[in-house]
């Protein structure tokens, strides 16, 4: 047994107080981006049934869920808006009265110092669920740039401190970063949904905002999950094109690919925990078939890890609680 040579990793393993000198990733709430669905309407508090724990908030219950999360030290949401009125351009996405601009403008009432990310999409506001214009069955590219434009800048006047473009046009940073310019938001930065995969995963999100695409799917604009060069060439236009930060989505079975991105830009990097990665922790933990706290704790640990700055996720509340 003495003369035995091996290398002893767990004397670093000892103690509580030894590991965690030793502890090479952490979760901030700093890192942490809790999103929030809004609706039009009074005394409107909905549970979303497949993502318990998540509702669909009216503007008068609002400021109430901002004031918790303000008081849990989170400093950022990321808002999306289910409308009341859909058509076939979106309308209710670039009014300037629109649900989103509305709660953008109250929330920068009552909290100057949080800081508020618009989810600049068409998809919740369109009555036939994609995230740009048709003709003919096809969902066309640059006549849809004009209108996410315009979104973001009713947006940025409502007092948006960050864009975050999830549509996945070609060329929508270019045309939101141009729109914004020229409006005088040259200060507003631009937080691209630039690796966005056409996932299974989004399926309770798209319960909670409204937005299935009533025919077809969405793999002629968001990603094929197999490629991976394929994401660092949407990253390198992205980033040409004027993003500030470059959002991987989903989270969890694109851990590579975040570090890739990260490796590869240098540019602050965002991991979107989606509703599918939320849900089935929600389902499993519910059932008492694993630990929630733990479990989440775990999860997104590897996505810092693996490379991302920042967090968007459902369990940001309970993070906050759990780390402090
Ligand atoms: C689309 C959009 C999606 C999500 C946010 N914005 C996905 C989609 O329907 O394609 C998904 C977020 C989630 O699953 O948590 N604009």
């Amino acid at each position: 047994m003495s003369n035995l040579q091996f290398r002893r990793h767990r004397r670093l393993r000892q103690t509580p107080s030894i590991r965690a000198m030793v502890r090479e990733t952490h979760i901030h709430k700093e890192d942490l981006i809790y999103p929030i669905f809004v609706v039009e309407g009074e005394g409107i508090k909905n549970e979303v049934p497949s993502m318990p724990g998540v509702f669909h908030l009216s503007l008068d219950l609002l400021n109430e869920e901002i004031n918790e999360v303000v008081s849990l030290g989170i400093e950022s949401v990321i808002i999306f808006g289910v409308p009341n009125h859909k058509d076939d351009v979106g309308t209710s996405a670039y009014h300037d009265h629109g649900i989103v601009q509305k709660a953008i403008a109250q929330i920068k009432e009552n909290h100057q110092q949080l800081t508020v990310i618009a989810d600049t999409c068409l998809c919740q506001f369109t009555d036939h669920g994609h995230c740009g214009v048709i003709e003919d069955g096809e969902i066309l590219n640059d006549p849809t740039l004009n209108l996410l434009a315009r979104t973001a800048v009713s947006q940025a006047q409502a007092g948006a401190d960050i864009i975050a473009p999830s549509n996945m046009m070609d060329g929508f940073v270019a045309a939101i970063r141009h729109g914004l310019d020229e409006a005088g938001f040259t200060h507003v930065p631009i937080m691209s949904y630039a690796v966005k995969y056409a996932s299974a995963f989004y399926g309770p999100f798209r319960d909670a905002a409204h937005s299935s695409p009533k025919f077809g799917d969405r793999k002629t604009y968001q990603m094929d999950p197999a490629n991976r060069l394929e994401a660092l060439r949407e990253a390198d236009s992205d980033i040409e094109e004027g993003a500030d930060f470059l959002i991987v989505k989903p989270a969890l079975s694109y851990l590579d690919i975040i570090r890739e991105v990260k490796d590869h830009s240098g540019y602050p990097v965002v991991a979107y925990n989606v509703s599918g990665e939320y849900s089935m922790i929600k389902a499993a933990s519910l059932n008492g078939w694993i630990d929630e706290k733990d479990t989440v704790l775990e999860k997104l640990t590897s996505m810092k890890r693996a490379g991302a700055d920042l967090i968007i996720t459902y369990f940001a509340k309970d993070v906050a609680r759990w780390i402090s």
